[in-house]
């Protein structure tokens, strides 16, 4: 370890993954633990807001400590704490926003406020170690759909947004109403393999005079009334095909808009960030699409494309050096929007 290197303890809580990890110069990754919840609410069919805290409150401590455990480091080593501010479940968040508080004031060092999905961006820093802003990014999880331009590390200019459903819950959706449960995008993704995409012909949302923004509630409606329209019937649904179909609609919507974005504005680099980045058939898709182009693509590998804490750490690295910490008031931000200032 140099003694000019940076170590950030980043802390997530924002939904139902408690995580804690340790990432030298906002880059790499020292340890990674995700304690994740997703059996539970399984149960229930989605989060389950209550239980989610309740297991953060208890998984935290023992998740921070083996944090440091990996990274074989102490308390006495790190430079700052930074934790998820927002957005995400407010009595969620307020346990990471409150251990982080606590350790701070308890080691003495800086506290440091992160936007949930400026962490889901930066998550590209750590495994493109060359990625530098200014670049488009798609971001897609389970309540944002955005395409922005990183101009900066701190500063997104928010191209498109989805005008109704994020990508992330059109498919959570559709998972459930196909009998395949939650959370729907890996089990859609890991279904539409054997599926043909070309089975169903689903219409591709758009929104008039607005090039750049994304619509998923007509899709979404189309693909449940083919489900009632075959229970009705009695047809029996493939759901590989049906999957496909589906999944196809939304990666021409999500692909054809970012490249666009990136040609018209004279980009060169595209990122995708979020949970949905983690798809398979929207990487390949988007990776052959920039390669036509020219263009060099970027996405996080898949351990960094759902919830995690070393996104919010290596976010966290670029405040650290311009001194932007947060004080003893930070409180939970769970509207947060893009682009706003975390803790503010
Ligand atoms: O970013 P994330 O982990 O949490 C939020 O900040 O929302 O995103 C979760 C979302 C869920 O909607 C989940 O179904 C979706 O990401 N997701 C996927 C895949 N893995 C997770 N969607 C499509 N394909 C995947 N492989
Ligand atoms: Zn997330």
């Amino acid at each position: 370890m140099d003694k000019n290197d940076v170590l950030i303890l980043g802390i997530e809580s924002s939904c139902d993954e408690t995580a804690a990890s340790v990432v030298r110069n906002g880059r790499e990754v020292l340890s990674n633990i995700i304690s994740s919840q997703i059996d539970i609410h399984t149960v229930y069919g989605g989060v389950v807001p209550e239980i989610a805290s309740r297991l953060h409150c208890e998984n935290i401590n023992g998740v921070i400590k083996m944090a440091l455990r990996d990274a074989d480091i102490g308390f006495e080593d790190l430079n700052a704490i930074a934790v998820t501010a927002g957005p995400g479940l407010v009595g969620a968040l307020l346990i990471g926003v409150s251990e982080a508080k606590a350790l701070s004031y308890a080691i003495d060092r800086p506290l440091i406020a992160v936007h949930h999905i400026e962490g889901h961006v930066a998550a590209n820093y750590i495994s493109h170690k060359e990625l530098e802003p200014p670049y488009v990014c798609l971001i897609v999880s389970g309540g944002h759909t955005h395409l922005c331009v990183v101009r900066d590390y701190d500063d997104f200019e928010i191209i498109g947004r989805s005008m109704d459903d994020a990508a992330g819950e059109a498919y959570d959706k559709v998972a459930r109403a196909v009998g395949l449960g939650y959370p729907g995008g890996p089990k859609i993704d890991r279904a539409a393999r054997t599926g043909d995409p070309n089975a169903i012909s689903f219409p591709i949302g758009e929104v008039r005079d607005r090039p750049y923004d994304f619509t998923f509630s007509g899709l979404k409606s189309a693909v449940l009334n083919y489900i009632n329209k075959a229970h009705m019937t009695g047809e029996e649904i493939n759901v590989p095909d049906l999957s496909a179909s589906f999944q196809k609609a939304v990666i021409r919507q999500l692909v054809d808009r970012t490249v666009a974005c990136a040609e018209e504005l004279g980009f060169t680099k595209v990122a995708i960030a979020g949970g949905v980045s983690a798809n398979s058939a929207l990487r390949k898709e988007l990776e052959k699409e920039c390669r036509k182009r020219g263009m060099d693509s970027y996405f996080p590998e898949p351990i960094y494309c759902t919830d995690n804490a070393a996104m919010i750490a290596a976010a966290a690295y670029h405040s650290y050096l311009r001194g932007d910490f947060a004080d003893m008031k930070l409180n939970a931000s769970p509207n947060l929007k893009l682009g706003m200032k975390a803790g503010r």
